[in-house]
Formats: C-alpha cells, structure tokens, sequence
C-alpha cells in the first residue's frame, strides 16, 4: 500500500521553490517516480474561461485544449469534484489521448474559490484508484498548493 503521508513529507521537502512552473513539473515527475502502474500525470491549467491548456506533464504527448464541456477533465473542472474512474471505457465522452489508459484520477486545484487547474492521471490498470489514493493524492495536491504560488 502506498504511504502518502510518507509521499506528502517528501513532496514538501522537495518543493524548496513557490514557482508555479518549477513546483507544478517536479509534482509530475515525482508522482510518476513514486506511484506504481501510471502512464500518464500531468496538469491542465485553467487560463482561459471554459477551457484547460495542458500544462507539465510526464508521458505521451497529450490533448490540448480540453473545453470544460468534455470529458472527465472538463467534469472535474465544472463540478470542481475529484473524478476518480475505474474504466474510462466506460466513460461515453471520455477522451482517449494515450490508448493504454484505462483508469483515471483527475483533482482540481482551487485556490481562493478559482479554479487554477487540474491534476490527471492514468494507468492501465482498470480500477487502480481506490478511494484510498484518491484521498492521499489530493493530499499531494494540497501539498502541491501549499508550497506554490499559485494566484
Ligand atoms: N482522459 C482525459 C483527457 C486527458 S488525458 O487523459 C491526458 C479526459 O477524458 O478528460
């Protein structure tokens, strides 16, 4: 099992930076170091209304824009709710950018009430997101914000 609270202390010694860019690239490149059967984690920045930009990430190249009418980015950026699915298969207007995945986490990052982006990521492996890692994964992600400067 993972230790996220062992994962959190890392996280918040290895963010020694407030820069967004800096913090936002080695929270990607941390996460797919450390948490097992990923192929995908990065973040989409919410810098224009009703869309996300791709932001750092490790893993294939990715779909950019994503509108916040589409797909489980764009439900967890109108409902601001952490969208934890087992089979994006499942999903009808899921959007397939890496054919190797099959579950998805995607967290929104909200400070001060804004939407500043969202944190994705994939695995193939179908239900590899209990409930478990989703609350220790937004656990990194407040890590992740308050480390950063994010306004
Ligand atoms: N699958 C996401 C799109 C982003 S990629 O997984 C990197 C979605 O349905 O919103």
């Amino acid at each position: 099992m993972t230790d996220y609270a062992l994962l959190a202390r890392q996280l918040d010694a290895l963010l020694d930076d407030r820069d967004w860019l800096t913090n936002s690239a080695q929270t990607c490149a941390f996460l797919m170091q450390e948490l097992p059967a990923l192929n995908w984690v990065g973040f989409y920045l919410h810098r224009e209304p009703g869309m996300l930009g791709l932001g750092p990430f490790q893993g294939k190249p990715a779909c950019h824009p994503i509108p916040f009418s589409k797909g489980v980015c764009g439900a967890a950026a109108r409902t601001r709710e952490t969208q934890r699915i087992d089979d994006v298969h499942a999903i009808a207007d899921h959007i397939a950018c890496d054919s190797a995945s099959n579950a998805e986490l995607v967290v929104p990052v909200v400070v001060d009430d804004r939407l500043w982006g969202l944190l994705d990521l994939d695995s193939p492996r179908r239900g590899r997101f209990t409930e478990a890692d989703q609350h220790g994964i937004e656990r990194l992600v407040r890590a992740f914000v308050a480390n950063t400067d994010l306004t």
